[in-house]
């Protein structure tokens, strides 16, 4: 497959990121197997092909929902701010909420996520998310179930995007920094 010229590397490829997603799958299914009512929450737009994928290899008992959320962004600086656009249909009062993101940078998001199905009295809640940039971490954040740990360099790929573009590349690549550069405010 040609690699689309704003993409400088490949971080991780299709077969890397499918045995994390399966080891992974493992590791929530055997944590869950006693669980009744888990329920998967993913967090639209960037989660919905690791979520896809994800929940596919589980082999628990599961509902999937999602939820949208923007974050106040100015170019490529996030002010920590979130906002909630379509929220999930289940109650999820009484059940476990398994969050699944796609990455974590700043952590105002997971926080948010946190704290608003905490309030919710879920019988627990966990996140899971495939990427995460340590790096970049504004606040901190407990993620329950990790892929992987990578540098703070703009990715797009399986589910993330720059301007909406590059979310169904099956790999996850870093973005050439000229491509996205003239966006920083
Ligand atoms: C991305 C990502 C996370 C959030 C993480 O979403 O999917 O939800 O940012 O960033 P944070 O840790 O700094 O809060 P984005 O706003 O790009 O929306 P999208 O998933 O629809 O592309």
């Amino acid at each position: 497959m040609k690699i689309p010229s704003a993409i400088e590397r490949v971080l991780l490829s299709e077969e890397t990121i499918a045995a994390r997603v399966r080891d992974l799958a493992a590791q929530i299914s055997a944590d869950y197997a006693d669980a009744d009512h888990l329920v998967l929450v993913g967090v639209l737009k960037g989660a919905f092909i690791f979520m896809a994928d994800l929940a596919r290899q589980l082999t628990v008992v599961h509902h999937v929902d999602f939820i949208a959320l923007s974050s106040y962004n100015r170019g490529a600086v996030t002010t920590g701010a979130v906002r909630l656009i379509m929220d999930t249909r289940v109650n999820v009062t009484g059940r476990h909420v398994l969050i699944v993101e796609d990455i974590v940078d700043t952590g105002y998001t997971l926080e948010y996520l946190l704290r608003t199905f905490h309030a919710r009295h879920p019988a627990s809640l966990r996140a899971c998310a495939l990427l995460s940039k340590p790096e970049r971490r504004q606040t901190e954040v407990l993620v329950d179930y990790l892929g992987f740990e990578i540098p703070d360099v703009w990715v797009v790929g399986y589910g993330l995007d720059y301007a909406d573009r590059f979310r169904t590349l099956p790999y996850i690549g870093a973005l050439k920094r000229e491509a996205y550069e003239g966006d920083k405010k």
